[in-house]
């Protein structure tokens, strides 16, 4: 499309006022889910066409206060290079199997976000001890409250870095990061997990280390859990 046919649109969109507007952000929103884009971006997609065109009328504090409230989420997305995105439910009964398969009496999730997996390990298995571990501060005290909120008592959400965990504590060390932190990680639990429990890693296989096995969830983003026995 040219210059001009581009100016001509955004001049139309313009002037068809606020339902246009939501039109074009719920319309890009759901395309974006139907190519696969995760759920977090759609108030992104629903807003933006709004702050595009009112922007001068939004108060410049506004600015600031979005920056801040953005940081305390994706708190270790610039120091560790791991983002927030969330486990999904499918995967959450992929675990709950290996729980149950492996007898596991302690589970933790290193890097918990909003607790989901935690919660939904420890309903599902009164028995366990299903540990998150967060230091984004909002996420942190989003999933104690969610932890709260579903009366687990075997469920517990700590603020403490990953790196600082004694993993021989655990069953299973569960951890959907990034890339980046994969291999310190596991060479931490190589030196730390006791014989015969399981390191389980979403999505991001451990470079140069064979996993024991590898899940294939059944879910619409093909999650793989690489395990690895130690
Ligand atoms: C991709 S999310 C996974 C969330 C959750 N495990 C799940 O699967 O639903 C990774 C999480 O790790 C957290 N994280 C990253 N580095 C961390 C660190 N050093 N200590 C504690 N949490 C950390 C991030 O804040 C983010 O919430």
């Amino acid at each position: 499309m040219s210059l001009g046919g581009l100016w001509l649109l955004t001049q139309g969109i313009t002037q068809g006022g606020l339902p246009i507007l939501l039109l074009q952000g719920v319309a890009a929103a759901a395309i974006g889910r139907v190519f696969g884009l995760s759920l977090l971006w759609v108030p992104v997609q629903v807003l933006l066409p709004l702050a595009v065109v009112y922007n001068s009328s939004v108060p410049s504090w506004v600015y600031p206060a979005a920056l801040v409230f953005c940081l305390l989420i994706y708190w270790n997305s610039a120091s560790e290079q791991v983002p927030l995105y969330l486990t999904n439910r499918r995967t959450w009964k992929a675990l709950s199997d290996m729980v149950e398969a492996s007898k596991a009496q302690s589970f933790v999730d290193l890097g918990s976000g909003i607790g989901g997996v935690v919660t939904y390990l420890a309903g599902a298995h009164p028995a366990l001890k299903a540990i998150g571990l967060e230091t984004a501060p909002l996420v942190f005290l989003a999933s104690r409250v969610r932890v709260m909120l579903a009366r687990r008592a075997n469920a517990q959400v700590i603020y403490k870095s990953i790196w600082d965990e004694d993993l021989s504590a655990h069953d299973i060390v569960y951890c959907f990061l990034s890339p980046v932190p994969m291999p310190r990680m596991f060479a931490k639990a190589k030196a730390e997990m006791r014989p015969g429990t399981l390191f389980i890693s979403n999505s991001f296989a451990v470079p140069g280390e064979e996993p024991t096995r590898v899940i294939d969830v059944a879910d619409g983003r093909k999650t793989k859990l690489y395990v690895y026995t130690m």
